[in-house]
């Protein structure tokens, strides 16, 4: 860690005792989900075995010159789809009640398209979501964590308006197979990502890069889709299975590099128009973009010479609305941002440039692992502030958040462990001091994973899991016992 924070001997610090002061009240409300979350891709390898098709990210990481990590790929991995029984093994061994995992479409639908349905992963999702239950866990399920099927990408992919159709087709494909089970869907996994990163950096698959213009019909799309699902659900399912349907939206906190400077001030409102508000604000506020994100756009549209409006799209008034399409909000939080206005000049198309922010990390945060994960767990309770506030008051899931590991493997990794209490203590915080409406928790991630463009060279994981030998032995780290003991004491509390 580079940093100030001493987490060293983290479990007899006075903070860290602080949170099981008042144990004659309940800390956590009852039925709070404690869980761990991983992704198909990132776990599962066993790429083209069993009729799998292939998708997005097979693809990029076998077509040579991009840039993954070593030139690493998701072929193998944790070899989940092999190793399912260990998974469960770490699961129970956590004790969580929940476990958020995402179902590889491709798997599923080779082509991407309900005619053709593999049997073979459909019967994989069954036993483990069979398992689950059986274990008390309740899964949560993603339907779409980045990876698309090929088949549909080489149709345009989020590109193409027809996407919302065919993604609704799927979503209901999986509501029908496995919707007497599972209660909590997530459709979408940060669609900010998959439009920036893959689409306008080019850095995430499908390794598109056209600045300013695909990150912004890929979010609509997205949006289309996950609209269509939503309703599909309320009409067809909800009744029968009485589940809840959210989109999980990433966002950094953020504010003002100077708390008293109105320039700082007005960045920090985009900034966070331009990731949190991007897909928030048409859920649950307007059915639409933020004001701010399309007049930002618009400012650098005409400056660029582009008609008013023609990078960002209009939601149709003959399409299912936005409005009201999410049961709760589901928040992916790893790290905070104080920010100025961007100093990137005028001339210069891309999202970045649109949205004139620049969020810097505060030299007081400790940034741990990951060049980009400032560790500020009190960022998250002024997130949650932040949501409730904007939002009203919504149900809210901490659907992912972890603290990464870098360079030589610390199964004693005692900052890992202060960053988990440090977390749970900001949470109980929101709820019980600011009233926020917190459902549950998610540590990213289960497992030691593929992590995208990073590869291997970035653990999350609760448990290592040795990557140089074909069994993928799965071993605690010390993070690992402490949440479970974590977990273990605010559960029975309940
Ligand atoms: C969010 C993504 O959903 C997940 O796939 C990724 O591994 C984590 N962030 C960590 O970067």
């Amino acid at each position: 860690c580079r940093g100030q924070i001493d987490y060293a001997n983290i479990t007899n610090s006075p903070e860290w005792n602080c949170i099981h002061t008042n144990d004659s009240e309940t800390m956590f409300p009852t039925n709070f989900a404690w869980g761990a979350a991983t992704s198909a891709y990132q776990i599962e390898g066993g790429w083209n075995v069993d009729d799998k098709g292939p998708s997005i990210w097979d693809t990029f990481c076998h077509e040579g010159g991009r840039l993954v990590f070593e030139g690493q790929s998701g072929d193998v991995t944790c070899n989940s789809y092999e190793l399912w029984e260990e998974d469960l093994r770490c699961i129970r061994q956590l004790g969580l009640t929940h476990y958020r995992l995402s179902l590889s479409w491709s798997r599923l639908l080779p082509e991407g398209i309900t005619r053709h349905v593999n049997q073979k992963g459909l019967r994989y999702y069954n036993k483990v979501i069979n398992d689950l239950v059986a274990s008390d866990v309740l899964p949560m399920v993603t339907l779409y964590h980045f990876d698309l099927p090929q088949a549909l990408q080489d149709q345009g992919g989020w590109k193409s308006p027809e996407i919302a159709a065919i993604f609704d087709s799927y979503a209901r494909f999986c509501f029908e197979s496995f919707g007497d089970r599972v209660k909590l869907w997530i459709t979408l996994n940060e669609p900010y990502v998959c439009a920036k990163l893959g689409h306008e950096d080019g850095i995430f698959a499908p390794g598109v890069k056209e600045p300013g213009m695909a990150a912004y019909l890929v979010g609509h799309n997205m949006l289309r889709g996950h609209a269509r699902a939503w309703h599909s659900y309320n009409v067809l399912y909800r009744a029968k299975q009485g589940g809840s349907v959210s989109l999980a939206i990433n966002s950094d906190w953020a504010e003002p590099l100077d708390p008293a400077s109105p320039d700082d001030t007005a960045a920090t409102e985009r900034y966070l128009a331009f990731t949190l508000g991007w897909f928030a604000w048409p859920l649950f506020v307007t059915g639409d973009y933020p004001e701010v994100m399309r007049s930002s756009i618009e400012v650098r549209s005409k400056e660029l010479g582009y008609q008013e409006g023609s990078r960002l799209p209009r939601f149709s008034k003959d399409e299912p609305s936005l409005l009201g399409t999410a049961d709760f909000f589901a928040l992916n939080y790893y790290t905070s941002r104080r920010v100025k206005p961007g100093e990137c000049c005028p001339g210069v198309l891309g999202l970045k440039s649109d949205q004139d922010a620049e969020g810097v990390v505060d030299p007081s945060w400790p940034v741990c692992g990951v060049s980009w994960l400032a560790v500020v767990p009190d960022g998250l309770r002024k997130l949650l502030k932040y949501i409730k506030d904007t939002f009203n008051n919504p149900a809210v899931y901490i659907t992912e958040n972890g603290f990464s590991q870098v360079g030589p493997v610390d199964m004693e990794d005692v900052q890992r462990c202060g960053f988990y209490h440090d977390i749970i203590q900001e949470i109980a915080r929101a709820l019980r001091e600011d009233g926020v409406d917190v459902r549950g928790y998610f540590a990213w991630s289960l497992l030691d994973n593929f992590e995208w463009a990073d590869g291997f060279s970035v653990r999350f994981g609760l448990f290592h899991v040795d990557f140089s030998r074909p069994e993928r032995p799965r071993t605690a780290y010390r993070s690992g016992r402490e949440y479970a003991g974590i977990i273990s004491k605010y559960r029975s509390q309940t």
